[in-house]
């Protein structure tokens, strides 16, 4: 995470003002892939790379948006603000700002700057750390507190109803709930979680592919789309099956040949997907890494296979971690075609491990990767700190 005394300094400079600061994690996803908008289950860590966000109020009615990574700033009517994004980096906090807006909270004129290290387009949640910072800041100013859930929803929807993009709830539900040291298995069907520690002696090492992939894409679109077919066609035969959550592998034997051979093969990962990630959470509150790495396995092979979600990259650096010495479990994370993969280490081996993985990736692709041994950190939370000024 960014020093929050960058971002004040920076804020004060520009808008005259003391802000307040807060700060929303991006996240990993341990295991539970394409599963969160089927009300199945996901295994998330909040991580140590964050979205700062500052907030002061203004006397005028504007709403002044100014990113510190796109060096660039966006002025708004707070009376009149737009229902739709532009396809602009401002569509995620401007979105979180009229949903609020939506829910009949008046906004005042306010100044928002924001600034941040979660790596863009990584699988790493860079637009929940937005939107979730955004909402602390603003409903701070407003003066209401929102329960988290809550919040996180509000974040979902600015995504789907202001961007565009039709993600579920896992990204910013982490973001907004998770807790140092710990991964948290969410029931997405009425947000129920529970935490899992992560050992002292297990590091998270995210290994980034550096092959982009995008939520509001088509490919993440037409997957959901499938998994919703898979979903109507067993829906007729028993109609209690509203999401693929309530699905079993025996009802894709019955009724399988009616789905078209994709929405067959996307159903089979997202309900063998749904008992991994919870039988996943057993392992490590058991402490018991070999089964768990054993899931991550199966997990990135169903991902790659019949959700055909992964890449040629991805593939290759998690087939290349399961050489070095020290891996528990591998696999891609996040909406898929590209991103990161996830690496669950021995602490003593890690450093060694990010080396020769991104040693032998580089050699094996001519891609230079990104490798990140990071830490489940806290969720969203506000900075207090005594600033030298
Ligand atoms: C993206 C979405 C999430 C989830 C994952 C896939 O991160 O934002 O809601 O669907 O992809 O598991």
């Amino acid at each position: 995470m960014h020093d929050p005394e960058v971002l004040r300094s920076l804020h004060v400079s520009r808008f005259k003002y003391e802000p307040e600061i807060f700060a929303a994690p991006g996240r990993v996803n341990l295991i539970g892939e394409h599963t969160d908008y089927a009300e199945g289950f996901v295994m998330p860590a909040a991580i140590d790379f964050a979205t700062l966000a500052a907030i002061s109020p203004r006397d005028d009615d504007k709403i002044i948006i100014y990113s510190e990574n796109f060096k660039e700033e966006r002025t708004f009517d707070a009376a009149s603000l737009p229902k739709h994004g532009g396809k602009d980096w401002s569509d995620y906090p401007l979105g979180v700002i009229a949903i609020l807006a939506g829910e009949g909270h008046r906004i005042p004129g306010l100044s928002l700057s924001m600034l941040g290290d979660v790596p863009l387009g990584s699988g790493l949640s860079s637009s929940a750390a937005v939107e979730v910072a955004t909402a602390l800041a603003v409903t701070s100013l407003l003066d209401i507190d929102y329960p988290r859930p809550q919040l996180a929803r509000l974040c979902q929807r600015a995504e789907n109803e202001f961007v565009g993009a039709n993600c579920g709830i896992m990204d910013q539900f982490i973001s907004a709930n998770g807790a140092a040291n710990h991964a948290l298995l969410l029931d997405c069907r009425d947000l129920s979680f529970k935490l899992a520690p992560i050992p002292a002696s297990v590091a998270l090492v995210i290994a980034n592919t550096m092959v982009k992939h995008s939520v509001a894409g088509g490919e993440y679109t037409s997957r959901r789309a499938e998994v919703e077919e898979a979903a109507a066609v067993i829906a007729r035969h028993r109609p209690e099956v509203r999401f693929l959550r309530d699905a079993t592998v025996d009802d894709l034997d019955k009724w399988g040949t009616e789905m078209s051979p994709n929405a067959l093969k996307r159903a089979r990962h997202v309900i063998t997907e749904n008992t991994r990630t919870v039988a996943a959470a057993d392992a490590l509150i058991r402490h018991d890494l070999k089964e768990l790495g054993r899931l991550m396995s199966e997990a990135h092979a169903s991902y790659s296979f019949d959700f055909e979600a992964s890449c040629a990259e991805a593939d290759t650096m998690v087939m290349l971690a399961h050489n070095l010495p020290g891996l528990i479990g591998a696999r891609l994370t996040g909406g898929g075609f590209g991103g990161c993969t996830i690496n669950l280490v021995e602490q003593g081996r890690a450093q060694e491990f990010a080396k020769a993985l991104a040693a032998s990736y580089a050699s094996e692709t001519g891609i230079v990767p990104q490798i990140h041994i990071c830490h489940a950190s806290s969720g969203a939370h506000k900075i207090v700190a005594s600033f030298s000024h």
